[in-house]
């Protein structure tokens, strides 16, 4: 019998769980939703830890039904999840509050006080990235300095899967890939930064135990078995952070691979041989789910949600009968391809929740730049779809300054799935760009690592060349790249201009 291997994804909008085999084929999957996202002040996210773990464990049981497995067939188990956020438990290990997780963004202050205090260049030599509002760390120095008397009690910290893998196992572990968007590892050594824990007030016992991503982290002990179905004593790697798990699900492992994902955000990512930094810290640098690799990635902020966005305000053309339940994406990029390459000169500037790479600015605004008489809702939706590959682009112009090979670019997540999109993206990067076979996503890697971490492959090199397959390839059309260069140059003057109009706005 085939051997098979669970990865669980412990996203932000739901739990996914994956069961595949050791040719990397998905056996089956299912999802079980998490509650909204709770906002008690403007900028907050929290979620409760112990929902993502209902869902773990409705996502589990229901993902081996789908996949007519029994627990007894599933010899490992791997972890991924949303990165960044924060989980407390106390001396009984209860959570002491709900979870602040990637997009909170209530800690300007902290992040000032962080740098201030480390000094920007030491930290970027400590932990390889700049203090960002997204990140860790600056969320304890906000409940250190806001909630004195929860910090008081707080035993462990983590991160939100590895919370789940807590419930699991009773293990507290971490990964470095995760660990890296933390700002207190050392992610050139790949371990706990001392100075950056000194400096935090934090004791090594509250941290997790540092592994590199396929190591086995626990086994499942008697009570997460009962709760999740799966068996007692079945090895739990330690998988990774959402990013780099769904890099080592597409295959984005050996240096010049990159991959281009376009989910509600949109990020560009490259594996490399050993830390490369962007000295203005527009992209981040993180430790890989690969032993002695690391990663690079710019992260857009409103990817998909560009068109999301749009579809929501503006809603889709009318259409009766099928056309009507055909996916709204799929309706408004037909829409779009009724207008030409570069939308006549319509630009999209995306930047609807602020900026990540390359501008660093939370209070970036959006803007539909270049509208005449003659354009149409189909320049409109068009100019999103090439405004957000603009964006992402400035992600691979970042690469290019930094000479960092890009040998193919491969696409995941929604971005992947249209025609026109697909079609936008070769054009706009100037390259071929690969959709891989099993488009799973993060769960998927989570996989293949529970399998090189119980011997099924000797390294994930192995895992993703057994298991990872292009399904075609999209060539860039010349006259089209022709009109995205001068369109792109066009974008990259809207932000310094648009910047102008911010300073000053409400
Ligand atoms: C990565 C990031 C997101 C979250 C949520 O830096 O913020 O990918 O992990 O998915």
């Amino acid at each position: 019998m085939a051997r098979k291997f669970l990865g669980i994804d412990i996203g932000t909008g739901g739990t996914r769980a994956v069961l595949i085999d050791e040719n990397g084929r998905v056996l089956g999957s299912a999802t079980a939703e998490h509650k909204p996202i709770s906002a008690p002040h403007r900028g907050w996210a929290e979620q409760q830890p112990d929902d993502w773990w209902a869902a773990a464990c409705k996502a589990v049981p229901a993902c081996l039904v789908n996949a007519k497995a029994t627990a007894d067939e599933v010899e490992s188990v791997g972890l991924t999840g949303q990165m960044h956020g924060l989980v407390m438990l106390d001396a009984d290990g209860k959570v002491l509050r709900p979870a602040l997780i990637w997009c909170d963004q209530r800690t300007g202050e902290e992040c000032r006080e962080i740098t201030a205090k480390i000094g920007a260049k030491r930290l970027i030599e400590l932990t390889a990235n700049p203090a960002l509002t997204g990140f860790t760390l600056p969320k304890i120095w906000w409940v250190q300095k806001h909630e004195p008397e929860i910090w008081k009690r707080v035993k462990k910290i983590m991160l939100p899967k590895d919370y789940v893998r807590y419930r699991l196992t009773g293990a507290h572990a971490i990964d470095v890939a995760d660990a890296s968007g933390t700002l207190i590892l050392d992610v050139v050594n790949r371990r706990w930064s001392k100075e950056m824990m000194a400096a935090s007030g934090l004791a090594e016992e509250m941290l997790p135990n540092v592994l590199e991503s396929q190591e086995v982290s626990g086994k499942i002990s008697a009570d997460g078995a009962a709760a999740s179905g799966l068996n007692v004593g079945v090895p739990v790697v330690a998988g990774a952070g959402d990013q780099a798990a769904g890099a080592v699900g597409m295959g984005i492992v050996r240096p010049g691979a990159v991959s281009a994902t376009i989910g509600t955000s949109g990020v560009v990512f490259a594996a490399t041989a050993s830390p490369e930094f962007d000295p203005q810290g527009r992209i981040h640098t993180f430790c890989h789910a690969v032993p002695k690799r690391w990663h690079v990635m710019g992260v857009t902020q409103a990817a998909g949600f560009s068109l999301r966005w749009f579809r929501d305000q503006f809603g889709v053309e009318g259409g009766v009968g099928d056309e009507v339940s055909r996916d709204a994406y799929d309706r408004l990029q037909d829409e779009a391809s009724h207008a030409p390459a570069g939308s006549d000169g319509v630009l999209w500037a995306p930047y609807l929740m602020g900026e990540r790479t390359p501008h660093l600015d939370p209070n970036a605004r959006a803007a539909l730049v270049g509208l005449s008489s003659t354009h149409t809702r189909a320049h409109v939706v068009r100019a999103i779809l090439e405004g957000v590959a603009y964006s992402l682009r400035d992600t691979l112009s970042i690469f290019a300054d930094l000479k960092l090979p890009v040998e193919s670019i491969r696409l995941g997540g929604g971005g992947a799935r249209g025609g026109l999109w697909r079609q936008i993206q070769a054009d706009v990067y100037g390259m071929p760009v690969d959709i891989v076979e099993a488009e799973e996503g993060p769960a998927y890697g989570a996989a293949l690592l529970a399998g090189v971490g119980v011997g099924a492959w000797k390294t994930v090199d192995d895992a993703c060349d057994a298991a990872v397959r292009v399904a075609s390839r999209v060539q860039p059309n010349a006259a089209s790249v022709a009109v995205m260069n001068k369109q792109y140059a066009a974008y990259r003057r809207l932000y310094p201009a648009l910047r102008e109009v911010y300073v000053g706005a409400a």
